[in-house]
């Protein structure tokens, strides 16, 4: 049931033939939303005003600021928290009709766990600014951005913390449940297992794949808790009862050589089951994928299970889906069964030989991976309903090319976009319910350890001009796409 490299994956895009026969050809549907994705820790900035707790992104910038690309901490954001009027109207003046931002639980909450007044006035008015600016805003409740207070209680490897999330979770829907639409739980459950406690890049740079896994399984549990209150408090009247939920992950269609062996497959099965089946199969049938949790015992790797759990996973299914496209996984068996701290290795990658790969990111650009992800879903999970939650190009010293009159010229990140959405709309044309795109990071934003070393926007922030915004050549390309869902 994974996604496995076939021959046909392997072929050049399937465009229909000449391009402008393609473009007329490709409409997405009148009622598809275009929007934008962004997180509160990457751009609100004000990191301790009002109240604000800090974030590991806050300790770890005031431990050790070498830390950041170019010494840019998390301080600033983008400063949205100043310009979010100015932002939203951006927004609106380019066509787009959704948006997604995260709450910042170290804003939202006090130490004691009680609403911060202060928190909690300035979501109103974001959420009230958006509305009127004729925007939808989409919210998430949990973006990477542990409250280092709770970091320091276990963060997510203790039970505490789960209980806190879904705690934090009741709150943040009771104090904004008659204003948000669209809530999430959880941005991307298998990055942060991976980033922080796997490959020691984060802080605290931990290298062990194992506590990873309970990490992600008690994810999986706080997850479950949020939706299963969140449905009470639907049921009880106590918000909009036409409010939906659902989880954004970064789903990575994976695939082997075009001549696997047993093993090559095998590691596909456990990477795809570890990064997409594993939350696929929680949203949609309340439990793990029995077989990603038996090769894990079977290989020492037991997750922290308690008597009941299995009850709050069932919780877990969701109303839709946000799938995050960047790029596919290309995985080949490991050379050896463990690394050399003796920690379970499921894979190596493979290096594709035909793969196009954006320079800047060291990512592949393959956008037959949302066709196929399209499809997948629609074979493997019917009923589901999704949208592109993100998908967006990373460029290195893009503030370098500019054309004459000085505009960021960025023709890369339509030709980039277009791509994915000619596949998007084949999926749908093939019966894959997506049912809109949201682009990241509309304007740049600050990227984590990478901090503003990869520029996403399609409009640029310039950080020499205090955080001005400046539309680059792209904006006005995404403005008609968006206006008459028209691919050009
Ligand atoms: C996914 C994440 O959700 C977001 O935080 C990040 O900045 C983008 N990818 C770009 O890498």
């Amino acid at each position: 049931a994974d996604l496995r490299g076939t021959e046909e994956d392997t072929q050049a895009p399937k465009q229909g033939g000449d391009p402008e026969a393609a473009a007329h050809r490709y409409v997405l549907p009148e009622d598809f939303f275009f929007g934008a994705a962004m997180s509160g820790p990457q751009t609100e900035g004000a990191w301790c005003v009002g109240g604000k707790l800090e974030n590991l992104w806050d300790t770890w910038s005031n431990e050790d600021l070498g830390a950041f690309y170019n010494r840019v901490g998390s301080y600033a954001g983008n400063d949205f928290m100043a310009r979010y009027r100015e932002d939203l109207a951006l927004m609106a003046s380019l066509g787009l009709t959704t948006w997604r931002t995260s709450i910042q639980w170290s804003r939202l909450l006090t130490l004691d766990g009680s609403i911060n007044p202060e928190g909690a006035a300035w979501y109103h008015e974001l959420f009230r600014a958006s509305h009127e600016a004729g925007l939808e805003c989409f919210v998430n409740l949990y973006h990477f951005d542990m409250p280092t207070y709770l970091f320091r209680r276990g963060g997510w490897e203790s039970r505490e913390v789960v209980e806190a999330y879904a705690h934090y979770a009741e709150l943040a829907f009771r104090e904004f449940g008659d204003e948000v639409l669209h809530w999430f739980t959880f941005n991307e459950p298998t990055v942060e297992p991976e980033m922080r406690y796997q490959e020691g890049v984060w802080y605290p740079k931990l290298r062990d794949f194992g506590r990873a896994r309970g990490v992600q399984y008690h994810i999986s549990l706080a997850h479950s808790l949020a939706v299963r209150t969140f449905r009470r408090l639907q049921q009880a009247g106590e918000i909009r009862s036409d409010a939906k939920i659902g989880l954004i992950n970064a789903f990575n269609p994976t695939y082997t050589k075009d001549d696997p062996s047993e093993a090559d497959l095998e590691a596909v099965r456990m990477v795809g089951g570890i990064n997409n089946r594993w939350w696929l199969d929680l949203v949609t049938a309340g439990k793990l994928p029995a077989d990603v949790v038996k090769t894990l015992e079977d290989r020492g790797v037991c997750l922290p299970t308690r008597p009941g759990d299995e009850e709050i996973l069932a919780e877990g299914v969701v109303d839709w889906l946000g799938c995050n496209y960047y790029q596919p996984r290309r995985v080949q068996a490991p050379q050896a069964a463990t690394d050399e701290r003796g920690h379970l290795r499921l894979s190596d990658d493979y290096h594709w030989p035909q793969a196009r790969i954006n320079k800047s990111r060291g990512w592949e650009i393959y956008p037959e991976g949302l066709y196929d992800f399209g499809l997948y879903i629609r074979d493997n999970y019917p009923g589901l309903t999704w949208f592109v939650s993100e998908n967006g190009m990373g460029v290195m010293h893009e503030e370098s090319n500019r054309d004459a009159e000085g505009v960021i010229a960025d023709s890369y990140r339509i030709e980039f976009v277009r791509d994915h959405l000619v596949c998007l709309a084949r999926a749908i044309e093939e019966g894959s319910p997506c049912l809109g795109y949201h682009y990241w990071g509309l304007i740049d934003n600050w990227s984590w350890a990478n901090a503003y070393k990869n520029r996403y926007g399609f409009v640029e922030v310039d950080l020499g001009a205090s955080y001005e915004r400046r539309p680059k050549r792209s904006a006005a390309w995404l403005a008609e796409v968006a206006q008459t869902h028209r691919i050009v």
